[in-house]
């Protein structure tokens, strides 16, 4: 199989192995590749692996000089300037940090008024730029990857989704009201995801125990969206201890 579980005991060391794992493309001497497109993740769970990205580059140990980057996911009926955009989460925790062009940093354009064109242009965009190189995921308490929601096919590409009420739940503790949730996004499809070179999934929680040991152990089926990693050839886990729990030993 082609996934590789690390667990950390230590949630620090487990934000810095996963900068140094993204980092290995974007090293100043000699980076894996000349011109790296990286696919990246929003939510709390990266949060720590940005701020170590932005010392690395602080350091000069990486630079984004010749990087690409695509995320995953964008809300519908957010602009770019509206703080919970995952937009505006880019920009803060890495983007402007380290200076960023942002003609080169893709996300899909949730303000955009037909959401389905929308996710089409995402799609054309990764078919000029892709493939991806290396993409970072974190994991939804329902199993969801980027929006993918439980029962979506493997075979799905960008496209606009309804949010489960469970991942709107998840996500309300961003915004000042549940209400303001939007009930809609766009995401890549599970299909764009294991078209990356490699993957890195990172877990940290109890809350996420659950979905990481269904996506690791069941076999894998579109209610478990992270199950589908279990195809690709290249994927690694970083999870701390709460998250790794039902994993077995
Ligand atoms: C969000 C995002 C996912 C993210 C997940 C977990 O809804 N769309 O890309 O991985 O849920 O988020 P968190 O890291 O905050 O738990």
């Amino acid at each position: 199989m082609g996934v590789h579980v690390r667990r950390f005991s230590d949630p620090r060391e487990l934000d810095l192995a996963a900068a140094e794992w993204v980092g290995r493309y974007l090293r100043s001497a000699e980076p894996l590749v000349p011109e790296p497109v990286l696919g990246l993740a929003t939510g709390s769970t990266p949060e720590g692996m940005y701020q170590a990205l932005v010392a690395l580059h602080r350091a000069g140990e990486i630079t984004f000089a010749r990087a690409r980057t695509f995320n995953l996911d964008e809300y519908v009926g957010l602009t770019p300037d509206h703080p919970q955009s995952y937009a505006a989460y880019m920009r803060l925790h890495l983007f402007d940090p380290v200076g960023f062009p942002l003609e080169r940093a893709h996300l899909p354009d949730g303000a955009a008024p037909d959401p389905d064109e929308a996710a089409r242009r995402y799609e054309a965009l990764l078919a000029r730029f892709g493939p991806i190189h290396a993409q970072v995921l974190g994991i939804g308490t329902n199993g969801h990857i980027g929006f993918n929601e439980p029962g979506t096919p493997f075979e799905r590409r960008t496209h606009a989704v309804d949010l489960a009420e469970e991942t709107r739940r998840a996500n309300s503790r961003f915004f000042d009201d549940p209400a303001d949730v939007p009930t809609k996004a766009i995401t890549m499809g599970i299909a764009n995801i294991l078209e990356a070179g490699e993957i890195l999934l990172l877990a940290k929680g109890a809350a996420k125990a659950q979905a990481l040991a269904r996506a690791l152990q069941e076999k894998p089926s579109p209610e478990v969206p992270a199950s589908a990693l279990q195809l690709h050839p290249r994927v690694t886990v970083y999870a701390d201890e709460e998250a790794a729990r039902l994993l077995g030993p």
